[in-house]
């Protein structure tokens, strides 16, 4: 059974995954996640502003880590996540810790100096210049803070029991389409953006910039949570109808994830192996900015504070 309209385009024109997959998917790498957070060795207290926090699935995490006296600023551009993200931590432990308001990863709505750690999750995938963007969230946080991006990177994803061939010419289409589609009118998507984004946060002035890379391995059988994300993933591949892949080809791969009776996860032999990247860049207000904020749409800005 397919994994229906895993793939929506959000009131803001983004093309975003379905809360439902987003919250399956951080369920099945929690481990992972648990540890991302952990290896960010936060100091207790610690303000932290989640940047484009969605439905607000990490906040938990960061809630442990800076313990009772911190607190976390949840920001995001689209009024749906915010809504999901305020409905699901009402009542819970972590409520008190955290406020959710809309604004942009550009524009962020605290002073400058202020955050001890900007954390943003899954974004940098979504962001046309990301180093402008890197570099206007710069002067928010404090002399040392840090900024880390947490972001997937497709070039690094492997099925085991899946024909070589077949999964390198879909990770090739999807790959052209994503540039393509930019020209055609779609929002930018790089879903290679993980390996790139300590030479971003580099261009945009960070200083000792560090990659954490999280290699992520399932092997047969299945949990439930990790079936539906890489169902979702496979289906996510060839959306869009799937310009650069031959009709043929389309089938095959979905049959691999969709078949009731030879579906490729169901065998002894099958292993998903990917790599998600967490890259830390330390700021130093003394520095000189590379990177003026001056590349920022302003009016879009402008629209969204109205
Ligand atoms: C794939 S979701 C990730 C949500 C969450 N960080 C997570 O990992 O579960 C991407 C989120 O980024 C938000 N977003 C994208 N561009 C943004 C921007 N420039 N400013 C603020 N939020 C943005 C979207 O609205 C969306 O909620």
């Amino acid at each position: 059974m397919a994994v229906n309209n895993v793939v929506h385009v959000n009131e803001c024109g983004l093309p975003l995954n379905a809360i439902e997959w987003l919250v399956k998917h951080h369920q099945s790498k929690a481990q992972e996640r648990g540890q991302m957070i952990r290896d960010l060795q936060l100091k207790q207290g610690s303000f932290v502003v989640d940047a484009g926090c969605g439905p607000g699935l990490w906040t938990p995490l960061l809630a442990q880590a800076i313990g009772a006296n911190g607190n976390i600023l949840g920001i995001d551009i689209s009024t749906e996540a915010l809504v999901t993200a305020q409905r699901r931590s009402s009542d819970t432990w972590y409520s008190h810790y955290v406020q959710y308001k809309r604004a942009a990863l550009e524009r962020l709505p605290i002073d400058y100096g202020e955050a001890d750690l900007i954390f943003s999750a899954n974004v940098s995938q979504y962001l046309p210049d990301p180093v402008a963007t890197f570099a206007s969230m710069a002067p928010y946080l404090k002399q040392g803070g840090r900024i880390a991006i947490k972001d997937i990177d497709f070039g690094e994803m492997h099925f085991h029991g899946i024909d070589a061939g077949l999964q390198a010419r879909v990770f090739q289409a999807r790959e052209r389409w994503e540039w393509d589609r930019i020209q055609q009118g779609y929002a930018y998507e790089d879903s290679w953006v993980g390996s790139k984004l300590a030479g971003y946060l580099r261009a945009a002035g960070f200083k000792d910039v560090e990659e954490k890379t999280y290699r992520i391995e399932r092997r047969f059988p299945l949990v439930p949570n990790f079936r539906f994300y890489l169902q979702g993933i496979a289906e996510w591949f060839v959306c869009e109808g799937a310009p650069y892949l031959s009709r043929e080809d389309m089938n095959a791969w979905l049959h691999c994830f969709q078949s009731g009776t030879c579906n490729v996860m169901d065998q002894e032999d099958f292993m998903s192996e990917e790599t998600e990247y967490v890259v830390i860049g330390h700021w130093d207000v003394s520095r000189p900015r590379y990177y003026s904020d001056m590349h920022i749409d302003n009016a879009r800005l402008n629209h969204l504070d109205s």
